[in-house]
């Protein structure tokens, strides 16, 4: 696999690898000059453009048209096609993408594989078009954020990427923030010896759960990362509660249903953690109103949350703690459906959870590999 050419200001082709051209960013190497000369060399002025790479995709004269229209500013990295355009989005990581998206080339599929991957929805994409009109919706809805015209107007394209890369800043700070809560989740799944791999196995039920369920890929990827951050709000009940093996007290039941508002709290300010706030506050509630911490009812109680609850109590009651013996696989469904017959699930929803804990492997089947708990058994506990 290729690496990107060191910027010397020479073309660097690698046979065989995306075709990278190295453009030095000529007022960096400027001032890089005087800095060295000032401090004589004890200062390395870091080259910051450097790190920025445009990905130009599309036939030889396009991607020397464009080139020439973005000017010295920016590292440009060439792909003539879907294969190059992927090696060199693994390789280069470029922050945003220019696409040659008139008839006859391979800009449409890079476009599409872009804005289909996780890792690189968010990649911002120019897209030329020949002309106005229904090229341009095409553009569009293959994913890309702008569409301009062919030619190239050095200034006006200069000024788009300029404005891309400024949002891309703005959305990698975000990003960055929605990685700290999930690091967090982690460190809180840690403080319990008792419950390794919990919130990624909770995460991958409710998946399949919603799956099954026929929900949409959006509410799926939120069932998931409601798996990994549902308890997030744990890292404010101390460890003695969390840790206890056997029954809580009535104090410090209060203390540990305080879980859930404090994990909304914890991810309310991250607007791109905001649609699963009510899987974090409302994984505790009950169909019959008698759950915490809002009491809501019947139809009040949304499917994403019921359904990583669910998930979420399979895994508990199926999985080793210091509080329980665990219960195998049709021993939890059987518990679940004998909750339904309380009021306080859908029995319809711990059918799909069976079909999926199944199809997952998740859960012992046989009484015999499971180990009794290590201390007097407790109450059920299934948070
Ligand atoms: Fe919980
Ligand atoms: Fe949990």
């Amino acid at each position: 696999m290729g690496r990107p050419g060191k910027l010397t200001g020479e073309p660097c082709r690698i046979p065989g690898a995306p075709l990278w051209v190295a453009v030095a960013p000529k007022k960096n190497a400027d001032t890089a000059a005087a800095l060295s000369a000032a401090t004589g060399d004890l200062l390395k002025f870091p080259e910051m453009q450097s790190e920025l790479r445009i990905l130009l995709t599309g036939e030889p004269a396009f991607r020397s048209g464009v080139g020439a229209a973005l000017g010295a500013s920016w590292t440009v990295v060439e792909a003539a096609n879907v294969a190059e355009a992927a090696d060199a989005l693994l390789a280069a990581r470029p922050a945003a993408v220019v696409l040659d998206l008139r008839p006859g080339g391979d800009g449409h599929a890079v476009c599409r594989r872009i804005k289909g991957a996780a890792q690189t929805r968010l990649l911002p994409i120019i897209g030329f078009v020949a002309s106005d009109g229904e090229a341009t919706v095409a553009a569009l809805d293959a994913g890309a954020d702008h569409v301009t015209h062919w030619p190239p107007k050095g200034a006006e394209l200069q000024a788009r990427i300029r404005a891309v890369l400024r949002n891309r800043a703005a959305t990698e700070r975000l990003e960055d923030a929605t990685q700290v809560i999930f690091a967090l989740a982690n460190a809180v799944e840690a403080k319990d010896a008792y419950t390794e791999g919990h919130t990624e196995r909770v995460g991958a039920l409710a998946d399949e759960v919603g799956r099954l369920a026929g929900l949409d890929d959006e509410t799926r990827e939120a069932l998931r990362q409601g798996g990994v951050l549902h308890d997030i709000g744990k890292i404010g009940i101390p460890n003695e509660i969390i840790n206890k093996a056997g029954r809580l007290t009535d104090k410090e039941r209060i203390v540990m249903n305080k879980h859930p508002m404090i994990g909304e709290r914890i991810c309310e300010p991250l607007k791109s953690l905001r649609h699963l706030l009510p899987i974090i506050r409302w994984h505790h509630e009950r169909l019959d109103g008698t759950g915490y911490p809002d009491g809501i009812k019947g139809s009040k109680f949304p499917l994403p949350p019921q359904i990583l609850q669910l998930s979420d109590i399979y895994d508990a009651i199926t999985t080793d703690r210091p509080y329980h013996r665990a219960r195998t696989r049709a021993g939890a469904i059987e518990f679940l459906y004998g909750e339904a017959k309380k009021g306080w699930r859908d029995a319809e929803l711990v059918g799909l959870v069976a079909r999926a804990a199944e199809s997952l492997g998740l859960g012992r089947t046989r009484e015999d590999d499971i180990p009794p708990p290590p201390a007097p058994m407790g109450q059920w506990r299934t948070e």
